[in-house]
């Protein structure tokens, strides 16, 4: 039988920074959640400029202060092909708006290992650090929580539209040549297997920008080959779509 996908939440918040702060509360209870039940929380990080201010909020006492960040564990959904300190580093953003103002201890903290020769020996180390990590070789690896942001084009971690990663199944994390979107640089990123065995997804999308790709997603059935994020389907888990009002802007009341 089907699986039987669940409907995602959507939740429509006025501003970018009060969306920020809904996607706080809702990380600090994720991470609540999972620590009391499993004594870890695993949180796969977005990259991009949306998750931003999300991060600079979640680092500030007001919210810091009721995680226990010694048993947080943190991974980067995607990332780009390019050293830590350049800025254009996924794992470089997270670190100076949130991983360098938190109590994570070091060997918690997950970088993509951008230093290999070639994005792919990346994209290959980095699904043997997550192996060796899950102690499992059969099952993509299943996150408390996957932060997810939405490109112009509906592309999501770095899944582009019409690209040969959407269908790849067996392989939790792969390389990925630039998309059309900046910056043209390789990339590394968990496959639509790894997103989806999540429990928790949380999209965070702000922005006029986004809001044709967001209603054709939310309202319009795209497909995940036209629209990726569409492919985001945890097949038992929950989905959530945070959501500004700019980028709802082509959404139907
Ligand atoms: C990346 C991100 C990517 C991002 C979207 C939205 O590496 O670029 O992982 O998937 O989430 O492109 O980016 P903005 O938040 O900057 O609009």
């Amino acid at each position: 039988m089907a699986q039987e996908v669940t409907k995602p939440e959507v939740i429509r918040i006025s501003t970018a920074d009060d969306l920020a702060r809904e996607a706080v509360d809702r990380i600090v209870a994720d991470a609540q959640r999972a620590i009391a039940e499993r004594s870890r929380f695993l949180i796969v990080l977005a990259g991009g400029s949306t998750p931003k201010r999300t991060y600079e909020l979640l680092s500030s006492p007001q919210w810091a202060d009721k995680i226990d960040w010694s048993k947080v564990y943190a991974f980067f959904g995607d990332e780009r092909f390019v050293p830590p300190d350049d800025d254009r580093s996924n794992f470089g953003m997270a670190r100076e708006t949130l991983l360098s103002r938190v109590p994570i201890p070091e060997s918690h903290v997950f970088p993509v290992p951008t230093d290999k020769a070639t994005a792919d020996d990346a994209a290959l180390a980095y699904g043997a650090t997550l192996r060796e990590f899950f102690e499992e070789d059969s099952y993509p690896p299943r996150f408390d929580l996957v932060l997810l942001g939405m490109g112009d084009d509906g592309h999501t971690a770095s899944l582009f539209p019409g690209a040969g990663t959407l269908g790849i199944q067996d392989f939790w994390v792969v390389w990925s040549p630039p998309g059309t979107l900046p910056p043209p640089v390789d990339r590394i990123t968990f496959t639509f297997s790894t997103l989806n065995a999540a429990r928790h997804v949380l999209f965070l999308v702000s922005g006029e920008k986004k809001a044709t790709a967001l209603a054709d997603i939310l309202q319009g059935d795209a497909s995940s080959i036209k629209r990726p994020a569409a492919g985001v389907q945890p097949t038992d888990g929950t989905l959530t779509w945070l959501i500004d009002d700019a980028a709802a802007k082509e959404l139907n009341d």
